[in-house]
């Protein structure tokens, strides 16, 4: 029976204390549910209200990738540093340990490998398996100008519709072609096509002239893609351009895992995006990491 004798009276109302409403951290997300800021929270700190994301589904469309080829080895050690994992369902259910308690970001678009036309991509994963495995948002590839423009745009959309139902965000990751200009005026058409379908995130490339209008024009956050393996240097200072320029963060692998020092690298790049620390402040302490080989370790 329930304990009722001798409850004690109520009496701190608080009545000078304005109640607080909040608002949330992330952009374009506060008219969206809880459970969907939850889970948008796992993926942006709410400090910063920026992420580093360690993208590794590389694997869903090129197979083995140099840096991937034994993710517990490789990459295990550095999702202490990652606020965000990027990857497909197959690692994550084979080799990210189930304690990690950052956001994990969920490949959920695939089909074509590198042999076919990459555009060509349908939706790899229920809602039901995302949720299922907690994730806390699902990413899906989308080709404008592709030749399979409107299908990749219609998972897109899908995923949005199932996401909503479900309080999972999806993360639109805009693909660029091999023959497609990749400039400011490309990426503002692409990351707005992203949001106003629904997209709570857009994942892009920068660009080194007017990339502050592709941020400006898309009222959802933009994470900046890594692409290609840089010099650290120059990977530090795209970081630091993107996020000055607008970026909500960055989703970056091969920048990381085929960097020399990953650990160090990963830190570096944490302290660009949540510190806004100087690249050039960033590599030395890049290079004291990788010296000292701090942060290296499970
Ligand atoms: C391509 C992707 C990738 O699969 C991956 O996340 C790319 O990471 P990076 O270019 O930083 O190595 O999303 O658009």
């Amino acid at each position: 029976m329930a304990d009722t004798d001798n409850l004690k009276d109520t009496k701190d109302y608080y009545l000078d204390v304005p109640a607080k409403g909040g608002s949330f951290h992330v952009k374009g997300a506060s008219a969206l549910d809880w459970g969907m800021q939850n889970r948008l929270a796992r993926v942006f700190r709410p400090g910063s209200g920026r992420t580093v994301m360690l993208a590794i589904d590389h694997g869903y469309f090129q197979g083995p990738t140099a840096g991937l080829e034994r993710v517990d080895v490789t990459i295990v050690p550095l999702l202490a540093h990652a606020d965000a994992l990027m990857c497909t369902r197959g690692i994550l259910r084979t080799t990210i340990p189930a304690a990690f308690a950052n956001g994990v970001v969920l490949r959920a678009s695939g089909g074509p490998s590198i042999l076919k036309e990459l555009s060509n991509e349908q939706i790899a994963v229920d809602i039901e398996d995302a949720t299922r495995l907690n994730v806390s948002a699902v990413a899906v590839q989308v080709f404008v100008g592709g030749e399979f423009e409107t299908q990749s745009i219609h998972n897109l959309t899908r995923l949005v519709d199932a996401g909503l139902r479900h309080g999972v965000p999806v993360m639109g990751v805009t693909a660029v072609g091999k023959d497609m200009v990749r400039d400011a005026r490309y990426f503002r058409l692409a990351t707005r096509i992203c949001a106003e379908l629904g997209a709570q995130f857009v994942k892009t490339y920068y660009v080194a002239e007017d990339f502050e209008t592709v941020t400006a024009s898309c009222p959802v956050p933009i994470v900046m893609a890594g692409g290609k393996k840089l010099p650290e240097l120059d990977a530090l200072t795209m970081a630091y351009r993107a996020v000055s320029e607008g970026a909500a963060g960055v989703d970056m692998g091969r920048n990381i895992f085929q960097s020399d020092a990953p650990a160090a690298m990963i830190q570096a790049v944490g302290r660009v995006v949540h510190e806004r620390m100087k690249p050039e402040q960033a590599y030395d302490l890049y290079q004291t990491l990788k010296r000292e080989k701090v942060g290296v370790g499970a």
